[in-house]
């Protein structure tokens, strides 16, 4: 019995040192070293080569590195009949609210305008806005969105959800479904995508959307670059429909050196480092949801193939 990371391009070493520190009998290996793949019980995947997991034919559970599974989804060896799960994390919370909240700040605070005025030595004082009078929308109301709204909401922001299905009603309203999609846009300054890339959230950010935010609105992009349509973006800053964005997901990733995002003004990239998996936060639910599949107990955090997250 062992567990496989599968993570080409990244140092695990301490996701090594994590897991087996937690439960000194565990087995891991690391792919491509991996001696016997027959003993292959459960998979820890990021960035895996697609139709790698065909080589391992007595695996119990499927684990994305992260909170995200839409690499793990459109992998045809990922067996059909193996429960797959995800990782839900503080950590990886924590980190995601430092993000946006260091994209809203920039953005409400206008520190690049203060960046510029530097290099001109120029001293001038802009006011405003109020935090209460920008309305940012969170596309995407689960673990993270909903810890990330809350964290705005604390520095006083006016914050809105948008989730697929009803939430009861709370100190933050959230809108669901399609139908409340154009109402949730009409009211936000500040969008962030929060949203798992499935086939009914592919390419979401597009000019029909940016079309019904408040002309000037900012884009912020935490999810995943399948939501975005790279061209709308640029169509909607050109015509000043969006004044900003900051990007940390790309469609193609690493993004491509001749992309037109490099060089724009007005966005801001960052190499999908939002919100990293932290091992010696994280390994304790990988632990203890490889001892569940090996009892062939209950696991957690297991994501729904058919809804897509
Ligand atoms: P989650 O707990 O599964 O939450 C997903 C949310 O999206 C839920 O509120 C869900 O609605 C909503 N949703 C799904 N489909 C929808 C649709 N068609 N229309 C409206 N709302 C929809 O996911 P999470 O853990 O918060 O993670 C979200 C995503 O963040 C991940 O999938 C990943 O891609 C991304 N991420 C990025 C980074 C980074 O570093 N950039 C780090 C971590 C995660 P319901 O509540 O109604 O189900
Ligand atoms: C990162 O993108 C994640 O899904 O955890």
């Amino acid at each position: 019995m062992s567990i496989a990371i599968i993570c080409p391009n990244r140092d695990v070493s301490d996701w090594v040192v994590g897991l087996q520190r937690l439960d000194p009998a565990l087995q891991v290996e690391v792919w491509p070293d991996i001696r016997h793949p027959e003993q292959v019980e459960f998979a820890l995947c990021w960035n895996h080569p697609s139709g790698v997991l065909r080589r391992f034919p007595n695996l119990r559970c499927v684990s994305s590195l992260g909170a995200g599974v839409a690499h793990l989804l459109e992998d045809p060896s990922c067996p059909p009949g193996v429960p797959l799960v995800r990782l839900v994390d503080d950590a990886l919370k924590q980190s995601m609210a430092e993000y946006v909240m260091h994209g809203v700040l920039d953005c409400s605070r206008g520190f690049a305008r203060y960046r510029h005025q530097q290099m001109r030595a120029e001293w001038t004082v802009h006011q405003g806005p109020w935090n209460a009078e920008l309305n940012i929308g969170v596309m995407g109301y689960g673990e993270l969105g909903r810890y990330v709204a809350k964290k705005l909401a604390d520095f006083g922001f006016t914050v809105a959800g948008w989730s697929r299905t009803p939430k009861p009603a709370d100190t933050i309203p959230v809108l669901s479904g399609h139908d409340r999609l154009g109402d949730f846009l009409a009211k936000t300054n500040i969008l962030v995508c929060l949203l798992p890339l499935t086939p009914a959230t592919q390419g979401i950010l597009n000019v029909k959307t940016f079309g019904h935010l408040p002309r000037g609105a900012f884009l912020i992009n935490v999810a995943r670059g399948g939501h975005l349509v790279d061209d709308d973006l640029l169509e909607a800053l050109d015509t000043n429909q969006l004044s900003g964005a900051l990007l940390d997901v790309f469609s193609e990733e690493p993004l491509p050196g001749n992309h037109p995002f490099w060089s724009h003004s007005r966005i801001t990239i960052t190499p999908h480092i939002a919100s990293l998996t932290n091992p010696f936060s994280a390994v304790r639910q990988v632990v203890e949801n490889y001892h569940r599949a090996m009892a062939g107990q209950q696991l957690r955090n297991v994501v729904d193939r058919d809804r897509g997250y």
